[in-house]
């Protein structure tokens, strides 16, 4: 996969994306990112990419043609017009399934504004997915797409050590990943689930089934809505949404 990302700060995302499992899938050759600076392609000798808003208000807008001129410089390159995702609050919010969808992609080009927000004008014409990650506000629209591009990354066939991991996590079925433990058996004074250190996977499997129906019943209950649940786990799910004090 290939990725440009349109910013006013290269070096934030050439530092984050270069380490860890996204710096190893570069190395691998599976993912290519590269930022281009949209100050490259100011218009003026003052190099300014930002302006007043008609109509007035507090702050600078990002102007048009600055990104105009740095997308048509990177999508030019490209086969096939690209999906442009543009990072902004009032954006559909980023989800498990847009992450699959848009590791599918062979191009992609990320939008990050900054300062009050974007000319309208130039997102009209170039953006194809206005992309939130929550329901906050940050000063940029660059650690959004770096998020965008983790979860993304973990769909690339290569990435992952095992494949499947990305498709078993949380938000898989729309249940949460249920709770995982490693050596030793016992810490604090807390015990293994002695399930787990049966060898029986049938059992290891039915258990984990259910922690991750539990899970999700008592952090995210909207979720259930779309989770495939048996008559028990559904009725499970119930005694649990119906008693604040549930343990299990
Ligand atoms: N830019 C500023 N806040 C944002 C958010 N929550 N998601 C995506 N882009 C943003």
């Amino acid at each position: 996969m290939n990725i440009k990302v349109l910013t006013l700060f290269p070096e934030m995302i050439e530092n984050t994306l270069s380490v860890s499992m996204t710096g190893r899938a570069i190395e691998k050759g599976l993912l290519e990112i590269e930022a281009v600076n949209i100050r490259d392609y100011a218009f003026n000798k003052h190099h300014s990419v930002d302006d007043y808003p008609y109509g007035g208000g507090a702050g600078m807008l990002m102007q048009a043609e600055p990104i105009y001129q740095a997308y048509a410089a990177v999508s030019e390159k490209m086969e096939k017009k690209p999906r442009v995702v543009f990072l902004a609050p009032h954006g559909e919010t980023f989800s498990q399934d847009k992450a699959i969808e848009l590791s599918k992609e062979e191009n992609l080009i990320f939008l990050c504004g900054h300062y009050e927000g974007v000319d309208e004008r130039v997102v009209e014409e170039i953006v194809t997915d206005v992309v939130s990650i929550g329901d906050y506000v940050l000063t940029g629209g660059e650690l959004p797409a770096m998020v965008m591009i983790d979860a993304i990354s973990r769909f690339l066939p290569g990435v992952l050590h095992n494949e499947d991991s990305a498709y078993t996590d949380s938000f898989q079925g729309s249940l949460l990943e249920y709770p995982q433990y490693s050596r030793p058996e016992t810490w604090h004074d807390k015990k293994v689930p002695a399930i787990l250190l049966s060898g029986n996977h049938a059992k290891v499997d039915e258990w984990r089934r259910l922690r991750s129906v539990i899970r999700t019943a008592k952090f995210r209950p909207d979720l259930l809505k779309n989770a495939d649940l048996t008559t028990e786990e559904k009725e499970l799910c119930k005694k649990i949404l119906d008693d604040e004090d549930f343990v299990c």
